[in-house]
Formats: structure tokens, sequence, C-alpha cells
């Protein structure tokens, strides 16, 4: 594994991102597997700086993103469809049509799953898989426990999760109980990965997850048995690795 320390967040954005222009450079016809959450939004806006520049082009990129709430449609605010529009896909050259998101529409989990992994299959896997490290070690919505060898699968979110998203809807039945993510198998077939972490409160799931044991109790710890990945993190998040 590669670390790159960064002093904050704008320089650990911009590392982030030089990362994935190399490959888009170096593969312009790359698969890129992007993440939803708060710490990929800066390296998402160096990209577009870069973008808006004439440094990078994305018209032949495919994206694949790890996780949609069940239910939710592309519309709705709180999807990560949604998100990824709004700090990405809107402001680059990517093809509408070559940006996937698991199908939050589709009711029939063992359908939307299987599609997801025919997609992935048919674009020949994931060239660079950029995760973010939730503080229970989770990577996409691959909680605690889950089992190292799934593909992409329906999760049923914890309650504290439901509780958590609840101020974000109108009322109670209308929050996500289930959710589609890719599973640690299709992360780990990614060929290279980027991990990006930043801020104090991820200094002591960051050094569990890289340097204590490889268990299914902190997904990402299974990283450890990845042979390309860089983590890159603010000063903050490293400050307890060894
Ligand atoms: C996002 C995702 C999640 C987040 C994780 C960290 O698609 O699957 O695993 O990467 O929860 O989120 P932030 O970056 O908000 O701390």
């Amino acid at each position: 594994m590669q670390i790159i320390r960064a002093t904050d967040y704008y320089r650990m954005s911009r590392m982030a991102a030089n990362i994935i222009s190399a490959q888009v450079i170096i593969k312009p016809d790359c698969v890129l597997g992007l993440a939803t959450g708060s710490t990929p939004i800066g390296t998402y806006e160096q990209l577009i700086r870069w973008y808006d520049k004439g440094d990078l082009d994305f018209s032949g990129v495919t994206s694949i993103n790890l996780d949609e709430y069940k239910g939710l449609s592309p519309d709705n605010d709180q999807s990560y469809r949604y998100f990824m529009n709004e700090h990405l896909f809107k402001h680059i050259n990517i093809k509408p049509e070559n940006t996937y998101v698991p199908n939050g529409l589709e009711m029939d989990s063992e359908k939307a799953c299987a599609s997801y992994n025919e997609i992935i299959a048919r674009c020949g896997g994931i060239d660079l898989q950029l995760l973010g490290l939730g503080h229970n070690g989770h990577i996409g919505f691959n909680e605690p426990g889950e089992a190292f060898e799934k593909e992409t699968h329906c999760v049923d979110l914890a309650q504290s999760t439901i509780d958590a998203n609840a101020r974000f809807f109108a009322s109670m039945d209308l929050v996500p109980r289930q959710a589609y993510t890719m599973g640690i198998k299709t992360i780990m077939q990614a060929r290279k990965i980027v991990v990006v972490v930043s801020g104090e409160s991820k200094a002591q799931i960051v050094r569990e997850a890289f340097f204590g044991p490889c268990t299914p109790q902190v997904p990402a710890s299974v990283l450890q048995l990845h042979n390309n990945v860089t983590l890159v993190g603010d000063e903050a998040a490293l400050s307890l690795i060894p």
C-alpha cells in the first residue's frame, strides 16, 4: 500500500484528483469506480477545475458508482445518482449514458444487482476505484460483518442510518430502508484502489483498517490484501498510523 500525506483537505483532494487524472490521461477510455459522501467532493471539484482549464477530457470515460438507495429516483435530491450529477457529471463532458449508478427504482433486488454485475463485466471491470471510509470501517454500504465474497447485493440499512437520514425526508415512510451496493468482491476486483480520508474523526478507523487485523468486522481491512491501493489522507486522518 502506498500512503500519500497531505497537509489539509484541499491538498488531499488535489492529490486524489491527480491520481484520477493520470488514469484518464493514460487510458482515455478507462472505467472509474466512483463514490459519494462528503470526502470525495473536493476531489470532484478539482477534476472539474482541470476539465474547465482544458486539461482533462472525460468523453471516453465510463463511470460506475458504488451504491444507491433502493426506492429513490434519480431526481430525488437524496439519491446518489442526483449527488453524482450535481457534484461531477453535469460539469464535465462524460457521456451521461456512460455513467452507471445502481437502479434505485428497480424493486426486484436480484434483478437490480445482477444487471449491475453484468454492466461491470461488460465494461471490462474497473480500472480505478475511488473509496471513502465509514467511521465503522464500511466501504460502499458493506457494513461490519459483511462477507468478503459478495458482488453487488441489497443491504438492509442499520436503524441508526435510517434515523440519521430521516431529517432529509418529509416523513419516516419515505426514508429508504435498503440500498444496493457493490460487494467487497467487486471492489477488490478493481485494478487500482484509491481511498480518500480526511479529518480527525477518521484517524482511529484508518489505523484499524490499514494496520489492524484483516477482518469482516472492519470491512475496509480487506484492502490490505489488494496489490494496488493508495491511501490519500490529510494529516488529521493519518495522525494515528504508525
Ligand atoms: C459512498 C459510500 C460510503 C462513504 C462513507 C464515507 O458512496 O459508499 O461508503 O464513502 O460513508 O463517507 P464520508 O466521505 O461522507 O465520510
